[in-house]
């Protein structure tokens, strides 16, 4: 293979700013990558997850008291279904409510001209966190800074909580990815975990590799499959190999289906490209067909963070492997809503269910 492309630089928003570490304490912080957790943390989080996930199959009511009286404001400054759905009924289970734009942000004063800077505070003035979506490598970081600035003025703290930064990180993605691993196998130690499709523009990878090397499970091993110009970003693979998880980067997917106890299997970004004959020349180079996926062991878990296009074949594939028992991308979609509950329970009321 050769060596592995860099990601586009951050743009406009070259500033660095270092998001405070959740420590054990989630109140009031933003969330922007997940460098900003600790096991702990992510034991914390999943615990309030779980406890949610019994609450609602008892039909408890007691969860609509939880973010009674608050605000989620909703800024999507790219296509979503999942990560927005997911927030809107996050919250609005928890009792509190959602803002945005009417006619969506392409109708905002962002329609104007409007910077990112302004259009944050706007919804910080209003909203106790904002949840931000955006084309661009560390956006969510910009906002973080100016909300900080605001929350000087206005003496309350709105946060905002990243729901996907360009190319970047996906932080929300990747905890709802590794609860779900975590839910489906009775533990990831010695298990190997394999990423496959497009590595390089994917933000959901980069999180969840960053994730597991956080979590640290004795004997991981995160196998990387793509075409060799959409690798996973060496600095990731290098973070992995220093947290002492073995990494195997490979553009053969039958060096490692038989012995992948997850497959988190992914969308070439389309939108990411410059040149939509490259894209072209890669999108097919791995389609998830009930044949192939006949490869992978009987105990394994499908993953996917969806939207799917032809990655998992045509109709007729794609409902014979959502029939698989091994298929979890509708549990891990519903896991997105109840990690996302604890977390804006913990980030706006530090509420430990
Ligand atoms: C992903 C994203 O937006 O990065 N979707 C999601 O949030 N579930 C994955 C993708 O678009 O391929």
């Amino acid at each position: 293979m050769p060596p592995a492309t860099t990601l586009p630089d951050r743009g406009v928003f070259t500033e660095t700013y270092l998001p405070p570490p959740i420590g054990g304490d989630y109140h009031q912080k933003h969330v922007v990558t997940v460098d900003q957790f600790t096991r702990p943390d992510l034991e914390l989080l999943f615990r309030a997850a779980r406890t949610l996930k019994r609450r609602m199959r008892t039909g408890d009511r007691g969860l609509s008291h939880i973010a009674a009286g608050r605000v989620l404001g909703l800024l999507f400054f790219e296509a979503s279904t999942r990560t927005d759905l997911s927030f809107q009924a996050a919250m609005r289970r928890l009792g509190g409510v959602t803002i945005g734009a009417s006619n969506g942000i392409e109708f905002s004063s962002v329609h104007k001209g409007e910077n990112l800077a302004d259009t944050v505070r706007a919804a910080g003035c209003y909203a106790d966190a904002i949840i931000l979506r955006h084309p661009q490598v560390g956006a969510s970081f910009f906002a973080a800074r100016y909300l900080d600035l605001l929350g000087e003025q206005l003496g309350r703290r709105p946060v905002v909580i990243s729901a996907g930064d360009g190319t970047g990180e996906h932080p929300t993605q990747a905890l709802l990815d590794l609860f779900t691993i975590l839910d489906e196998r009775p533990s990831i130690d010695g298990a190997t975990v394999t990423m496959v499709g497009d590595l390089k523009h994917g933000r959901t990878v980069h999180s969840l590799a960053k994730l597991l090397a956080v979590h640290q499970a004795p004997g991981l091993t995160v196998a990387c499959v793509s075409p060799g110009e959409l690798r996973m970003p060496a600095d990731i693979i290098g973070l992995l190999r220093d947290r002492n998880v073995r990494t195997v980067e490979t553009d053969t997917l039958e060096n490692v289906i038989g012995v992948s106890d997850v497959i988190y299997w992914t969308r070439v970004q389309q939108e990411r490209f410059a040149d939509i004959g490259e894209y072209r020349r890669i999108a097919r180079r791995f389609v998830l067909t009930p044949g192939v996926f006949a490869g992978a062991p009987p105990a394994c878990v499908l993953m996917h963070p969806l939207p799917r296009k032809h990655e998992m074949g045509d109709r007729h594939d794609r409902d014979r492997l959502d029939a698989d028992p091994r298929a979890a991308y509708f549990r891990q979609m519903q896991n997105g809503m109840l990690v996302r509950m604890a977390l804006l329970a913990l980030v706006l009321q530090n509420a430990h269910i």
